[in-house]
C-alpha cells in the first residue's frame, strides 16, 4: 500500500494509509516481526543532535535484519552546499544533490534530520535540507524531523493513544504550548496537528498571541479535519483548553513571526514563564493522559508529578516510535 513511498509529510498519507501503518505496527509490536530487510541498508544523516530519533531509528531497522549508516553533519560528511546552480567557492565541498545520489548508491533508504538554522520564517519553511534531499534521491526519503514536520513522531502518537483509547474519531486532544526558555522547533506542533485531523480528533490548539502554527501547516489541519469530521479549535486559553481534554500534548515552540529575531523571540517568550502543566490543570482533563515528544524540560514544560504520573504515556510515546518505524520500513522497502 505505500511501497516505494517517501515518508516527509503526513499530509500526503490518507487516512486508510495511516490506518494500515497502524494496524501493521500493532501486529509487529503483539507478534514480532522477523527479519525482511536482510542485505538492505539505511543511511542516516543528521544535521542536529537526537536521542530518540537516531536510537529508534537505527534499532527499528537493524532489527529487521538491515545496516544502517549513521552520519552527522559537519563531523563525518562534507559541508553541503543547497542552492542550485551556485558557485561553490565557499565553505561548502559538496553539494547536496551529490550527497543525495551518491548516497542512493550504497543505501536503500535515506533519513534526514535538518532543523531550522537563523533564517526568516519565510525561508526556513522552504525546508531547503530535506526538499534537496528528496529531489536527488533516488531511494525514499525518510523525515526524521525537519523545519515543518516531524511524521514518525506524530504517526507513534496516533498508536500509544489509540492503545489507550481504541478509535480516535471525537476523541479531545489538547495541544498546549508551554514555556521553555529556547524556541522549539515547529514540527511536532505541526505533525501532531495534522495526526489528529487525519484520525478524525477534535482538536484544541492553545498558545499564547504571537507563537501561531504555520499557516501552511494550519491550512492542511483544517483542510484535513474538514474531510474526516474532526474539529479544530484555536485558544490562547490554558485551563479552558485542558478542561475535559481526553489528552493533553504539550509542546514549546518558536514564533514564526520572530524567527531569526532571537532577542526579540526570546522577550516574547519570557512574558509567559507560567504556561506549564501542572497536577491541577490535568486535574480537569477526562483521563490525566500526558503526551509530549521529548526531550522535556522538568519542572519548566510540565511539573514531576504529571511527567511521572500513572497516566503519563510520555515513554510510551517514545517507545512506540520503534514500533511505527519498524512497519513503515518494512512496508515501505516491502
Ligand atoms: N522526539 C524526538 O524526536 O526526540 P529526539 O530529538 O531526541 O530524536
Amino acid at each position: 500500500m505505500i511501497q516505494g513511498r517517501d515518508v516527509v509529510t503526513l499530509e500526503t498519507f490518507s487516512p486508510e494509509e495511516l490506518r494500515f501503518v497502524l494496524d501493521r505496527a500493532k501486529d509487529m509490536k503483539r507478534d514480532g516481526h522477523g527479519t525482511p530487510l536482510q542485505g538492505r541498508a539505511l543511511a542516516m544523516v543528521f544535521f542536529n543532535p537526537s536521542l530518540r530519533t537516531r536510537a529508534s531509528f537505527a534499532i527499528a531497522f537493524s532489527s529487521l535484519g538491515g545496516t544502517v549508516v549513521d552520519l552527522t553533519a559537519e563531523r563525518d560528511i562534507w559541508n553541503l552546499e543547497l542552492r542550485e546552480g551556485a558557485v561553490m567557492a565557499g565553505v561548502a565541498e559538496e553539494h547536496a544533490k551529490d550527497a543525495a545520489r551518491v548516497l542512493s548508491e550504497y543505501a536503500d533508504a535515506i533519513a534526514i534530520r535538518s532543523l531550522a538554522r537563523h533564517d526568516d520564517w519565510a525561508t526556513e519553511r522552504r525546508d531547503l535540507v530535506l526538499v534537496s534531499f528528496q529531489k536527488h534521491a533516488s531511494v525514499p526519503l525518510f523525515n526524521m524531523e525537519s523545519v515543518l514536520e516531524h511524521p514518525c513522531q506524530a504517526w507513534g502518537d496516533a498508536l500509544t493513544l489509540e492503545e489507550e483509547f481504541g478509535d480516535l474519531r471525537g476523541k479531545k486532544l489538547a495541544l498546549t504550548w508551554v514555556y521553555s526558555p529556547n524556541a522549539r522547533p515547529l514540527a511536532v506542533p505541526h505533525a501532531v496537528g495534522i495526526m489528529a485531523a487525519k484520525m478524525g480528533m477534535q482538536l484544541t490548539i492553545c498558545h499564547p498571541e504571537g507563537y501561531e502554527l504555520d499557516h501552511g501547516a494550519l491550512d492542511v489541519v483544517h483542510r484535513t479535519a474538514a474531510e474526516t469530521g474532526g474539529t479544530v479549535r484555536v485558544t490562547n486559553d490554558l485551563t479552558e483548553a485542558t478542561t475535559g481534554a481526553h489528552a493533553v500534548y504539550a509542546a514549546s515552540w518558536g514564533s514564526t513571526n520572530l524567527h531569526g529575531r532571537p532577542d526579540e523571540e526570546r522577550h516574547l517568550r519570557s512574558r509567559h514563564t507560567e504556561r506549564r502543566i501542572t497536577a491541577d490543570l490535568m486535574a480537569r482533563t477526562q483521563s490525566g493522559r500526558f503526551l509530549h515528544s521529548m526531550p522535556i524540560r522538568r519542572n519548566v514544560e510540565a511539573d514531576d508529578a504529571v511527567i511521572d504520573a500513572s497516566s503519563s504515556l510520555v515513554i510510551r510515546q517514545a517507545g512506540n516510535r520503534l514500533h511505527i518505524q519498524r512497519a513503515l520500513f518494512a512496508e515501505v522497502l516491502a
